[in-house]
Order: structure tokens, then sequence, then C-alpha cells
């Protein structure tokens, strides 16, 4: 078991490519070195594929004492935000994409009068200038390293990039928020990812995918920075 609290980083799994069939073993397995469950919520029309919803996040918040990352790519957030976190969700990730500047201000508003953490995510192609006025009131920042919709897909590596931009005004500006990079993180790419200023790595294919899960969480979790 690796001593979480020592760690410089954290370590959120997105069961997206997990055996949905053994979902339970699934979250067993990474249970001892994943500080966050990440459960990927798509809808069909704000990205062109459809996983699972609040079933999902139920049945897992019933198993696990894992905090749950309930990542919404959806249109229209605001409708399920309480549902969201009704069903046991311990962070709320909106997608700046998704809704208008003044509806995420409030979208974020409200997550944060439930008591839950308030996530906004950002696609590859949005640029950093149109969300620093959200950083100061946003737990966590999603920098996407793919383009929203499926596991499995192709590292985009200006992502490095961006990550190092947000970090210089998160650092100059003394903002509480943490850094989390979502889409196309291995073994080869994560090390330089925390060096450029990641606080949490959000993994799922090269877990799930992997030929040996255990390990390969448990490798996830060790990356020495
Ligand atoms: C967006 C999803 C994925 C998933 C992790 O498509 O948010 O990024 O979390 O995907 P991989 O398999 O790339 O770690």
């Amino acid at each position: 078991m690796v001593n979480k609290k020592d760690k410089t980083y954290e370590l959120s799994v997105s069961i997206l490519d997990a055996d949905f069939t053994h979902l339970e073993d699934e979250i067993r397995k990474i249970e001892p070195y994943a500080d966050f469950i990440q459960i990927d919520v798509m809808d069909g029309h704000f990205v062109p594929n459809i996983s699972f919803g609040i079933p999902i996040v139920k049945a897992i918040k019933n198993i696990t004492d894992i905090p749950l990352e309930a990542h919404l790519m959806i249109q229209k957030p605001q409708r399920y935000i309480k549902d969201f976190i009704d069903a046991g969700s311990n962070c709320i990730i909106i997608h700046y994409e998704s809704e208008s500047s003044i509806e995420i201000l409030n979208i974020i508003k409200e997550i944060k009068k439930y008591g839950v953490e308030a996530g906004l995510a950002i696609n590859p192609d949005t640029p950093i200038k149109n969300i620093t006025n959200f950083l100061k009131n946003i737990d966590l920042l999603l920098i996407m390293s793919v383009f929203p919709g499926f596991g499995g897909q192709k590292f985009i590596k200006k992502t490095y990039e961006r990550i190092r931009k947000i970090r210089r005004i998160i650092d100059t500006e003394d903002i509480k928020v943490k850094i989390e990079v979502d889409g196309g993180i291995n073994l080869n790419n994560a090390h330089k990812l925390l060096k450029a200023g990641t606080d949490i790595l959000v993994v799922g294919s090269a877990i799930y995918k992997s030929s040996d899960t255990e390990e390969a969480v448990k490798n996830f979790s060790s990356i020495e920075i």
C-alpha cells in the first residue's frame, strides 16, 4: 500500500475502460493506490460518445470510500448537478465549452453551495486566457490532453506548455487551485507531466487495458519526481 499522504501528486483512475462485467473487482484492484475515481459521463451530444451516468455513481459509491470525481462531458450540466451530488460525487467537473461564461460561474457557485469540490475542464483547443478569471472560484482545473469522448487516445504534446503556463499563473497569483490532466497519460509521459506542474494525473486505459491492472496502478502511484 502506497502511503498516499506522502505523495507530491495525486492519481485519479478513470473507469471508462474498466471491465464493467466485473466492476467491483476492477475497483478493488485500484483502491490501494487511487486517490480518486473519475467517472466519465458522456451524453452523445457534447462529445460523440455515450457512456454512463447517475446509476453508476450510486453503484460505485456503495462499494468504495475513494472520493468520486464526476467528469460531466455533457450539454446543460446545470440540470444534473444535484443528481450527481446526491448520487455520491465528491467533485463535479464541468466543461468550459458546455455553457456560457455567466452560466459556468453560476454552476460553480451551485456546486460549492452543496459543499462539493468544483472542477472546470478545458478542451485542448480552448485558449488558457479564456478561463483565468475562473481560477479563483474552482478547486481544480482539468486540462484535457485529448479531445474528450473516448479512452485510449493519443496524448496531445502541446499540453505540456499549457500546464506550464497555468502553473506560472497560479503560482504568481498564489491561487489555490489544483491542475489535473486527463487523456493519453502513460508511464512514458507521466513524469514529464508532473515536472511541468501537474497535481493530479487522470489515467484510464494505461491502467485498465494493461496486462496487469494492479501493477500498472501501483506504478502510476509511485512515480519519483
Ligand atoms: C475523455 C475521458 C478520457 C478518460 C481517460 O475522453 O476523460 O480521457 O478519462 O482516458 P485514457 O484512457 O486516455 O487515460
